[in-house]
């Protein structure tokens, strides 16, 4: 049963861990985000901004799966129209799963804390499953998913500083980027150079 939160959340200051998360859209396809998510009481908190088709989803279903990859292309790709990845079927709730997650929870939303911006849903995690070893950190996968938030924003974002952030990530890229993350990274570029508020100050290299 969905409670509905009377007060909003604080979450400033919390520690967020990026991931990608399976909602389902009304035709009962998978729809696949980057999305940041915090922890509380053992519980998830996610926080999609108004609108998005996330938002939607987890309004209409009240599920999601949180899938924990390495593949940094997968969120390079999501934010850049690329949304077709291989899932297979999750195990307690309707959402499938990305089949190439090193492992993942499934969801139940069991509170909703509106808020015109951005409210949250808090989820309680139904199972978990881990498929695959992490195996360590990589600059050029940090820098990726910086790179990614900043194409998020690229709307409201100040042009000359988001040239020279991604002028700064390209170090990383440069020294220790695998296929993956070079893909990940071209697709990024070429968003920036495509946008309309950011073409004419990016001499970004591909
Ligand atoms: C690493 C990362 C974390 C993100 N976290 C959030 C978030 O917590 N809330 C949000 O609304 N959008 C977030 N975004 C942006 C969404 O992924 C993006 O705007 C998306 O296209 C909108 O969601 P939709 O696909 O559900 O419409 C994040 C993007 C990245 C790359």
């Amino acid at each position: 049963m969905l409670r509905r939160g009377a007060v909003g959340l604080n979450l400033m200051g919390d520690f967020i861990r990026e991931a990608l998360v399976s909602t389902l859209d009304a035709a009962g396809q998978v729809h696949l985000t980057p999305l940041g998510y915090r922890q509380r009481d053992g519980r998830v908190l996610l926080a999609p901004f108004h609108p998005s088709q996330t938002l939607a989803n987890l309004q209409a279903h009240g599920v999601a799966v949180l899938n924990f990859i390495d593949d940094v292309s997968v969120i390079a790709g999501c934010l850049t129209g690329r949304r077709t990845w291989p899932v297979t079927p999750a195990e307690r709730v309707a959402v499938p799963r990305l089949a190439q997650s090193l492992a993942h929870w499934e969801l139940e939303v069991i509170e909703v804390f509106d808020d015109a911006t951005r409210p949250t849903f808090e989820c309680q995690v139904v199972l978990e499953r881990v498929h695959a070893p992490f195996t360590g950190f990589n600059r050029a996968q940090a820098a990726v998913i910086e790179a990614a938030v900043l194409v998020s924003r690229l709307d409201w974002l100040d042009p000359v500083a988001v040239r020279d952030d991604f002028s700064r990530l390209q170090t990383a890229i440069d020294k220790t980027a695998g296929p993956r993350e070079r893909q990940g990274w071209d697709w990024l570029c070429a968003a920036l150079a495509q946008h309309p508020r950011h073409r004419d100050t990016t001499g970004m290299r591909g």
